[in-house]
């Protein structure tokens, strides 16, 4: 008795400490092509404008998602802009009633300026899709860093405050019935507090008053791809659906 759940407290620990801290590349995405390797045009397209300075001009009202990717224009408030190919602002239906939160674009999504398109995402599509029934294009998906970090390492705090205006601004935006975090990283970030995942999980909280749930990274169950974590996603998802519905 004592062994079993000593070992299940180390199943959790190494869970949390060593799975869900780091991100790892996912089997068959290739290594990050550094910056010095791409032309400057790929790393930096200006399609849109220059980097407006200044504070966000949101911190009161409602602005629309347009006027939060306006702002962010063509972003070097930190040094994600100088290994992107471009930046991966979010996707999905601007008034949706659930909102994703992730950590940071992968090469997939980097690649093509959309969230959760890799492996992972594909993951996340079906569990949105099947798990739960609705298209994945009802929802809004985005991520705490709008640019790819290095080697799929996890955002430094410099990074995660650099864009923390945009997430908010996205949040404000769409302003959802209920935000699903994905991941320790954004969890933690959301409810200013370290997390353990694998304990809050399923528990809803709440952030500036919109209610949120706490699930796996589709990364981790990619992983570990147990019948006990695709349960936990499918129960998770299902609760903040129904949620999202009331
Ligand atoms: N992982 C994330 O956290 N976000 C993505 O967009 C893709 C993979």
């Amino acid at each position: 008795m004592i062994v079993a759940s000593a070992s299940a407290l180390l199943r959790e620990l190494v869970e949390e400490d060593v799975c869900e801290f780091e991100r790892v590349e996912h089997p068959g995405e290739t290594a990050i092509v550094t910056p010095k390797a791409r032309p400057p045009e790929a790393s930096s397209p200006r399609r849109v404008a220059a980097e407006p300075s200044g504070p966000v001009p949101w911190t009161d009202g409602q602005p629309t998602l347009e006027d939060v990717r306006a702002h962010l224009g063509d972003c070097q408030r930190c040094d994600l802009c100088e290994g992107r190919r471009q930046i991966v602002f979010g996707d999905g239906d601007p008034n949706a009633d659930l909102m994703f939160v992730g950590e940071g674009p992968g090469e997939h999504e980097d690649r093509q300026g959309l969230p959760f398109v890799g492996r992972a995402g594909e993951l996340l599509t079906q569990m949105i899709e099947k798990g739960i029934g609705i298209p994945r294009r009802e929802v809004y998906i985005c991520n705490i860093v709008k640019c790819r970090p290095p080697r799929n390492r996890n955002p430094l705090p410099p990074e995660v405050s650099a864009c923390r205006p945009f997430l908010d601004g996205q949040i404000r935006a769409v302003a959802p019935k209920v935000i699903v975090t994905l991941g320790k990283p954004a969890a933690s970030l959301l409810l200013d507090r370290e997390i353990a995942i694998t304990r809050m999980r399923g528990t809803w909280h709440d952030y500036q008053g919109i209610p949120l749930m706490p699930t796996l990274h589709p990364a981790y169950v990619l992983r570990q791809y147990t019948p006990q974590n695709r349960r936990a996603v499918w129960q998770d998802l299902q609760a903040a659906f129904e949620r999202a519905r009331t």
